[in-house]
């Protein structure tokens, strides 16, 4: 991977804030993993296994499931996990009681009629195809053609055969999509630019199997869609160029959140690595803000500044281009019409994901992390009931408070509030705005917690929240919740906040560490995409060299025993990302992100192999042989 610089994954340490707060807690390391080397800490910091403290808004539904499923006190595992022996093929191992269909590879039309794929694609079809690197994804079910909420859809069993599908695509390197390493016209980063973004599809049950219908509000956003911004920062000079072109596009797309009322958050990542300057040294070097969040010269290679100035760092035309992303972005996957909205009070980082909850007295809670080697984790937590807000013509996301993460060393930890008010901040920004735009810089003055590269983030019923904290080979201090130097396989923390999420301090501990399981059965290093269900199942998703020359994997824990066992894993130098199911969760949807990093001599997943097929991205729709719950 370090041949080849387009990447997702930003190889810099771009936090030089000297954030170091608990330097003297290798003792307190120590004693913390072996009270977890047996499995879990259960009780550790006062937590409770999932299920047992239903959250009171969802205590019908769990008694639904209780009673649907009679499983809530049984063994939550029982499928046949796949064995290290089996997970290292060419062709993707699941587990003998799942089976799979693979949907929407890169490049296939958007619905039925559209253009169809073709390698490498023009730029003209690839803004009406399936764009490639699937990353976070949710599924939005439908009764009777309109939107139906996925809470009701769970209790009352409808949704399940119909639904609109949103899901990013985050990055592809130009020798997978283009087919050379830097493009050579223009033509050509329209191309790689509009297999960036966001799709959004219709799917319907039809012979027995989802898939493509055709629909009015299926579309593509790519790097060229017009959008919008709201919140604090919205019409602020910081987010105006001297070009004064409109503000266009969405780039990086990682991971996700589906929000109460039903609509997409996609979250802009390594943005950084799609700017360029064509004039160095001349007329640009970075400054420290741009320094901070990671541009560069020659950024990740894809060229785009080469042929569209937007991209070009030295133009000053172009001057705050790269403000206007590494925002969450706000898509209606129901109205095709819709101009997607950047939500700057949530502030901008390099976005992972955003993890959506109801909080006390009906807030909306947005738990992100920022992926990067020594970046923080961020809550945002609405000014009110986010239904009223609604009802009042607001938008729940615009209004309310950004937090960074302080984890002290004793377990517990505090919610640094990223507000023009605080004290801390005094003099350095000059509206909350500014404090949006360069929150990295704000938290670095507050003493958030740097962390191994925070990814998804997922929010038990029980109120845990879980985050992956992918690796830090680079980490050289550890911390209590970073407590590996260095920290080569990554680790799961969880917290619980004070308040039913909208509190300002928590109880945390490390869930597992994933060096803790090599050389067992359950082995696997590089946890990032997450989702906690329901019932107390954790899925764990792999991006990163798995030992034992596995390839990435998903696993399934059972919060309550720590037992994990292997679900799949699929081909070589590929990565497993995004996770969605359908209402009643017996439809999974997982993505395979870059099969064999594009090379056709290694893989050539979807199709089989020839050694000649371009490989593509695709989605991958799981379901249990009996027609069981995912993960039982
Ligand atoms: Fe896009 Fe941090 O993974
Ligand atoms: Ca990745
Ligand atoms: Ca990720
Ligand atoms: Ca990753």
């Amino acid at each position: 991977m370090a041949s080849d610089p387009q990447i997702e994954e930003d190889d810099d340490i771009r936090n030089n804030s000297g954030n170091r707060p608990f330097v003297e807690v290798l003792q307190a390391n120590i004693s913390r993993r072996k009270v977890l080397a047996g499995g879990l800490a259960l009780g550790a910091a006062g937590f409770l296994p999932s299920g047992v403290l239903a959250d009171a808004d969802d205590e019908d539904e769990h008694q639904d499931d209780d009673e649907k499923h009679g499983r809530r006190h049984n063994r939550l595992i029982g499928f046949d996990p796949v064995p290290v022996a089996q997970g290292n093929g060419p062709w993707p191992s699941i587990s003998s009681d799942y089976e799979f269909d693979v949907i929407i590879p890169w490049g296939e039309p958007l619905q039925p009629g559209g253009p169809a794929y073709q390698w490498p694609p023009n730029a003209e079809d690839q803004a009406q195809q399936i764009g490639i690197g699937h990353d976070g994804m949710a599924f939005f079910p439908m009764h009777e053609g309109e939107r139906h909420d996925f809470d009701h859809g769970r209790r009352s069993g409808r949704g399940n055969k119909h639904g609109m599908l949103a899901i990013n695509h985050e990055f592809g390197r130009n020798t997978h999509v283009l087919g050379k390493r830097t493009p050579e016209s223009l033509v050509e980063v329209r191309a790689s630019q509009h297999a960036h973004g966001v799709s959004v599809i219709e799917l319907k049950k039809l012979h027995g199997k989802l898939q493509t219908v055709r629909s009015d509000n299926a579309r593509r956003i790519h790097v060229n869609t017009p959008l919008s911004f709201s919140g604090p920062a919205a019409g602020h000079p910081l987010l105006d160029t001297p070009a004064g072109n409109p503000p266009r596009g969405t780039v990086n797309n990682c991971a996700n959140g589906r929000t109460p009322w039903g609509t997409y958050l996609t979250c802009e990542e390594n943005f950084n690595g799609y700017f360029g300057a064509t004039q160095v040294k001349s007329t640009w070097t970075p400054t420290p803000e741009q320094d901070r969040y990671g541009f560069r010269e020659g950024g990740f290679g894809y060229g785009w500044e080469k042929f569209d100035a937007r991209f070009d760092l030295s133009d000053p035309d172009y001057r705050n281009e790269e403000n206007r992303f590494g925002w969450v972005v706000e898509i209606d996957p129901f109205d095709g019409t819709q101009t997607p909205v950047k939500r700057t009070a949530m502030g901008r980082v390099k976005h992972e994901g955003a993890a959506v909850t109801t909080g006390k007295g009906g807030r909306a809670v947005v738990y992100m992390g920022d992926d990067q080697r020594f970046d923080y984790i961020y809550k945002f937590v609405s000014a009110d009931n986010w239904k009223r807000m609604i009802r009042k013509g607001k938008s729940p996301l615009d209004e309310g408070t950004l937090y960074v993460a302080r984890f002290n060393d004793d377990g517990t930890g505090d919610w640094l509030p990223l507000t023009i008010d605080n004290p801390q901040l005094a003099g350095r920004f000059n509206d909350q705005a500014e404090i949006l735009v360069y929150a990295r810089i704000a938290a670095d003055m507050l003493g958030a917690t740097p962390m191994d590269r925070p990814e998804w983030v997922t929010v038990a019923p029980n109120q845990d929240v879980y985050c992956s904290l992918t690796n830090n080979s680079r980490r050289t201090v550890p911390n209590a919740a970073n407590p590996l130097a260095p920290n080569y396989d990554g680790h799961i923390i969880r917290w619980r906040d004070a308040d039913k999420h909208t509190g300002t301090t928590f109880e945390w501990d490390i869930f597992l560490i994933a060096q803790d399981t090599h050389g067992t059965e359950d082995t696997f290093s590089d946890p990032d995409g997450l989702w906690a269900d329901p019932d107390g199942r954790l899925f764990i998703e792999t991006d990163g060299g798995q030992k034992d020359g596995l390839n990435n994997q998903m696993l399934v824990a059972d919060t309550r025993t720590g037992e994990l066992r292997r679900l799949f894993t699929w081909v070589t130098k590929d990565e497993i990302t995004g996770i969605t199911t359908t209402p009643d969760r017996r439809t999974l949807f997982i993505n395979i992100q870059h099969p064999g990093n594009g090379d056709p001599s290694l893989t050539n997943f979807p199709a089989p192999f020839d050694g000649v097929t371009v490989p593509r991205d695709a989605t991958i729709v799981i379901t249990r042989k009996d027609g069981g719950i995912i993960g039982s």
